[in-house]
């Protein structure tokens, strides 16, 4: 824990990141290293729920310019102290309950971190931030974190999520994003508070928690166990490699003109089908000829079954707004981002081992009943 303000490096800008021990918040942190070396901090606050992993991070543990805080964004009195103890210049709110299968079956938790925990955040930095004539201190920025999945679903031929599109979310996790967006606009509508809000379609890539689509095929078709598929298999996401990501949302905190929301995509539609038979296919043409493993991956494998409850159908994201006003676009081809991505779970096997032990048996057991 930090005890006191840093005040020798007053020119080196200090960001709290929330959830940097989660999938995108440790690829964004690593992102944000590889980019600023020493001329950036980064306090990672994180609760380290089931789905963070101080591994995701082991890397830059050691840097003098990184900080790991454990606290809960629910606890405003931690949150408080750490806004007291740093002067922070940026937040990176990444920090939630991101799961659409667990809030169908737990919702108080995804209302509790994603709405109350960004409620915290907000008044924390609000009180840091705020001068005594209600203005804010300059250069301070506040980036709320978001999903596409607040605009609800689009039809299989029906156009494009836009910033100007009206929320309509499906279930308790969408649900509860949207309502810590309406929180964040309604603190830049009050209190002109100076924060933008980014949402984004699916991310894949290194470090991805095995419950999420991409890192649940790989894991299991490497293991012959069965790849399950909910419905007919035809929903449709539009994936975006997390590198990308994170170089949008540095770019939006850095370029982006302040209280706007800015639509991250791209443009790289696939039906949930499709990405498991490219899976299928990049693991047979990725692993060496002697492998095992060859035996076991076939199309074989693909079970369908009882479809998610209120499913959406498809999301689409038109970052139009994003590459006119910053210049930002997807970098990572999809043929490409697949097979870093499946290269990187390769390389990282004890990784996979280690997340997939104890509770996560439990909850696949619970999730595909035996599939
Ligand atoms: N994964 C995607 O495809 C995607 C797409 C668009 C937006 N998002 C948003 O991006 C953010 C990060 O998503 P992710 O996939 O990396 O999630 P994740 O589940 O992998 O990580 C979430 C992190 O938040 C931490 N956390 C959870 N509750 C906390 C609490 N109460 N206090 C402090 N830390 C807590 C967890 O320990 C974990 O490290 C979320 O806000 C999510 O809504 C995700």
């Amino acid at each position: 824990m930090i005890t006191e303000k840093e005040t020798t490096k007053e020119m080196v800008r200090t960001y709290l990141v929330t959830g940097g021990a989660g999938f995108i918040g440790s690829n964004y942190i690593h992102y944000m290293f590889r980019k600023y070396g020493d001329q950036i901090r980064i306090i990672n606050v994180d609760a380290l729920t089931y789905a963070g992993n101080p591994e995701n991070l082991k890397e830059v543990e050691e840097r003098e310019n990184y900080t790991f805080i454990k606290a809960d964004i629910c606890d405003k009195d931690a949150i408080r102290a750490i806004f007291q103890q740093n002067e922070i210049d940026r937040v990176v709110h990444f920090a939630a309950e991101s799961h659409v299968d667990r809030s169908i079956r737990n919702p108080e938790v995804f209302v509790q971190t994603n709405v109350y925990g960004t409620a915290v955040m907000l008044n924390c930095a609000k009180e840091a931030w705020e001068q005594p004539d209600g203005s804010f201190a300059e250069g301070k920025k506040f980036l709320h974190v978001s999903t596409d999945e607040v605009y609800g679903s689009l039809e299989e031929d029906g156009g494009y999520f836009y910033e100007t599109t009206p929320y309509a979310p499906h279930s308790p996790y969408s649900a509860s994003k949207a309502s810590s967006d309406f929180l964040v606009k309604s603190y830049i509508d009050t209190y002109h508070f100076p924060a933008n809000i980014t949402n984004c379609s699916n991310n894949y890539g290194p470090y991805q928690f095995p419950e999420k689509l991409i890192p649940l095929m790989i894991n299991n078709a490497l293991q012959g166990k069965s790849l399950p598929v909910y419905g007919d298999g035809k929903n449709v996401r539009d994936w975006l490699y997390v590198d990308d990501h994170a170089k949008a949302i540095d770019l939006v905190q850095e370029k982006g003109r302040l209280g706007e929301t800015y639509n991250i995509g791209g443009h790289n539609e696939k039906q949930n089908i499709e990405i498991i038979h490219t899976i299928i296919e990049t693991l047979l043409e990725m692993l060496p000829k002697e492998d095992e493993r060859r035996k076991l991956v076939s199309k074989d494998l693909i079970t369908y079954v009882e479809d998610r409850k209120g499913h959406d159908r498809r999301y689409a994201i038109a970052p139009d707004k994003i590459r006119a006003e910053i210049g930002w676009e997807p970098e990572t081809m999809f043929k490409d981002g697949i097979k870093k991505t499946i290269a990187w779970y390769f390389a990282h096997e004890q990784w996979m081992e280690n997340v997939t032990s104890g509770d996560y048996q439990k909850y696949y057991e619970e999730m595909y009943k035996g599939n």
